[in-house]
């Protein structure tokens, strides 16, 4: 890559421009940052683990009929994207009570919610990306009611076949944050990645209060054996998307919304 393909260095991935204006190719770091970018490491070989995750995940949702920005993987570390506008609104789901929910609420760390909780944050990171009201996020325009309600919709319906996905993984989908892009026609694709930077997720074969934790949290509260975690992850995504016998969604989602 040149220096004039170069368009965006975030905290984890590079951007690069193609000869396709509407593609970009995304590559993904070993650099790790916590508490917003406060703590700054390395995880080494997390770029190609989060990348490889990130794909094996679009494809399913694609799959599954959730369009995305995901288009093919030339190299271990980078995925080619559709270009889109990103909308300022980071997306959280929640199923069991952790990180910011707990610190903010007084929830218990590892209850579970009766219902999927749908948060926003304002991605803003001289702000520190804080927790929206919905009034807020309208207020600063950040997207359209209409949009909103399909981000709610959809983030919902991703949350349904995600934590299905993950639970034949052995793995608790405990909660994550998604980002949506708009493509020149105006159309709502899911963005960014999905791997243990940006989900936490939980070994079913132990309640250990640190044995489970198999993401960033790994990082972010200085446990042994990051790497390992992260590598064990894209190992569990990989057999079960490869298994014989494909999931079965069909109970997952209805008209009305999630199960
Ligand atoms: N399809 C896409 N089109 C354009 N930009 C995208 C797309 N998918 C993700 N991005 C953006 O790529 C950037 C780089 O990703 P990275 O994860 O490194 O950013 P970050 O440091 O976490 O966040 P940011 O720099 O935005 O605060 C992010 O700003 C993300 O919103
Ligand atoms: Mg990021």
């Amino acid at each position: 890559m040149t220096d004039s393909q170069h368009l965006y260095e975030g905290k984890a991935k590079i951007l690069y421009r193609t000869e396709d204006p509407e593609i970009l190719l995304a590559y993904f770091k070993d650099d790790a940052t916590a508490f917003n970018a406060q703590k700054r490491g390395t995880i080494s070989g997390k770029g190609e683990i989060n990348c490889g995750i990130s794909s094996q995940l679009f494809s399913l949702l694609a799959a599954q009929g959730i369009q995305t920005h995901y288009l093919d993987r030339p190299t271990p570390n980078s995925m080619r994207i559709r270009a889109l506008q990103i909308l300022p609104v980071e997306v959280i789901l929640r199923n069991i009570a952790a990180g910011s929910l707990c610190k903010q609420t007084g929830l218990p760390l590892g209850m579970k919610l009766d219902q999927p909780l749908v948060e926003y944050c304002y991605k803003n990171d001289a702000l520190g990306d804080p927790l929206l009201t919905r009034d807020r996020l309208l207020l600063l325009e950040l997207a359209t009611p209409d949009q909103l309600e399909e981000i709610r919709r959809l983030s919902l319906q991703i949350n349904s076949y995600l934590s299905k996905f993950f639970a034949s993984c052995g793995l608790t989908l405990v909660d994550f944050k998604l980002e949506f892009g708009l493509d020149k026609q105006q159309q709502l694709l899911l963005a960014d990645e999905i791997s243990p930077d940006t989900c936490r997720l939980w070994d079913n074969s132990t309640t250990d209060p640190n044995q489970r934790v198999m993401d960033k949290d790994r990082f972010r509260q200085d446990l042994p054996n990051v790497e390992a975690a992260y590598q064990q992850v894209l190992q569990r995504v990989l057999a079960t998307t490869r298994c014989a016998a494909p999931l079965d969604f069909s109970d997952t989602v209805g008209d009305a919304g999630v199960k």
